[in-house]
């Protein structure tokens, strides 16, 4: 006998906190960045529930993480469901784990009402979302839509060193357990519930976002070469200085490009000198610079005026100027039939919701290419995200849930 299923939000809240403890940081965030010891200590634990309610867990060679739930017709494909469980190096609780955990609550919920799906559903999580350690971020579900090569990314070197092959083997071999499976499996269709990130939802005081498209990314690495010489004794004309270069383009690419368009966003995010003395004028600096836009042209259009600037920058400080583009993620438009299914979840809850265009890229972006997909979005304390304070009230976490929940219902539904 069946019942109706319910989410549980004493066991929802309490799994988010369970995970919120794997790689805590002392200001109540996380540090649990792509392929980390900490990374493998959440999959290991997401993948032991799935394996104590009688679920099955799969892995592919980015290693994403799948836990199915069989439904009555093994031939349709599954619904996919779920997020990330990597976190920025100062990242909230809830980026990413968020949508992973309600998944899996979904799966409890359902397991615990015995509702028979027609299709299975599968939580995933998916690798290196972030992109902090190894760029790009995405890297697992870009792999799994075939919208990227894991071949192409196994030499890039994390922040501290690691080799990416060597960190997707140890997290592959951290759970021996789980079956392998060929990368990019047939799913019917992918929704991911996430924070929204940004603060259009709590200044309307709206609980649940539809999520009807996501701006397009680019990220570029910068990187003026100099000569290093001595801080005290080389004159202005002698100098071949990388980080006037870099001083004077980051004040023209900032000062210019967001001022003139509310919709654009430019940030400057790391910066690195070489060899890093007081006392030593640089021999090199490098920056990322990650810019984004919801319409492709005019996100091509920053590309360009990034580089000018740069090139003239370098020239004006007597440097040689190497500019690479290490992410490009095109805007992309979610698929109305999943859209209307969240719509219709809220609509039947009365859940308040409206549609919105995603800031941040996400998972569901790439997924989005090879099967219809969406994501819900629930509002976060101040738009606070990437950043140890992020924070989302349990009544907006149990609504994001619950809506997860009634659209896994009906879309697993042959
Ligand atoms: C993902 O974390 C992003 O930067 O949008
Ligand atoms: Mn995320
Ligand atoms: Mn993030
Ligand atoms: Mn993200």
């Amino acid at each position: 006998m069946s019942t109706m299923p319910e989410v549980n939000p004493a066991r929802l809240l309490t799994s988010i906190a369970d995970f919120a403890a794997i790689g805590a940081t002392p200001a109540g965030g996380v540090n649990r960045q792509a392929l980390s010891v900490e990374d493998r200590t959440a999959r290991r634990l997401l993948a032991e529930r799935a394996f104590a309610r009688g679920f099955t867990v799969f892995q592919d060679e980015a290693a994403n993480l799948f836990l199915r739930r069989d439904g009555r017709d093994a031939t349709l494909p599954p619904l996919l469901i779920g997020s990330h469980l990597d976190s920025q190096p100062t990242g909230g609780r809830y980026d990413g784990a968020l949508g992973t955990l309600s998944a899996f609550e979904v799966l409890e919920a359902l397991a615990d009402a015995g509702v028979e799906t027609d299709r299975a559903i599968e939580v995933v999580a998916f690798t290196n979302e972030e992109g902090s350690r190894f760029s790009p971020g995405c890297m697992g579900s870009m792999a799994f839509a075939g919208a990227g090569n894991l071949s192409d990314w196994r030499r890039a070197r994390a922040t501290d060193g690691a080799l990416l092959a060597d960190e997707l083997a140890a997290t592959l071999q951290a759970l021996p357990e789980a079956r392998m499976r060929p990368i990019g499996h047939a799913i019917s269709a992918f929704v991911e519930l996430h924070i929204e990130q940004g603060p259009v939802l709590e200044r309307e005081d709206v609980p649940i976002g539809v999520v009807t498209a996501v701006q397009g990314t680019k990220w570029l690495e910068i990187a003026f070469s100099g000569e290093a010489a001595h801080a005290g004794t080389t004159p202005l004309e002698f100098r071949k200085d990388p980080m006037g270069a870099a001083a004077a383009a980051i004040a023209r690419i900032q000062g210019d490009i967001m001022p003139a368009d509310p919709a654009a966003r430019l940030t400057v995010g790391r910066i690195t000198a070489e060899p890093g003395s007081i006392n030593v004028i640089p021999s090199r600096v490098s920056f990322t610079v990650d810019i984004r836009h919801p319409d492709a042209a005019a996100l091509a259009a920053m590309d360009r005026r990034v580089r000018e600037e740069c090139e003239a920058a370098g020239a004006r400080w007597g440097c040689e100027t190497a500019i690479e583009l290490r992410v490009d993620m095109a805007p992309g438009r979610f698929a109305p039939e999943v859209t209307a299914a969240i719509e219709e979840t809220c609509r039947a809850l009365a859940i308040r919701s409206r549609p919105m265009v995603s800031g941040a890229f996400h998972d569901a972006l790439f997924v989005g290419r090879v099967a219809p997909a969406a994501m819900i979005f629930v509002p976060c304390r101040n738009g606070i995200s990437h950043n140890e304070a992020e924070f989302v009230s349990d009544a907006h976490i149990i609504a994001g849930a619950r809506i997860l929940l009634g659209v896994a219902l009906r879309l697993s539904a042959a």
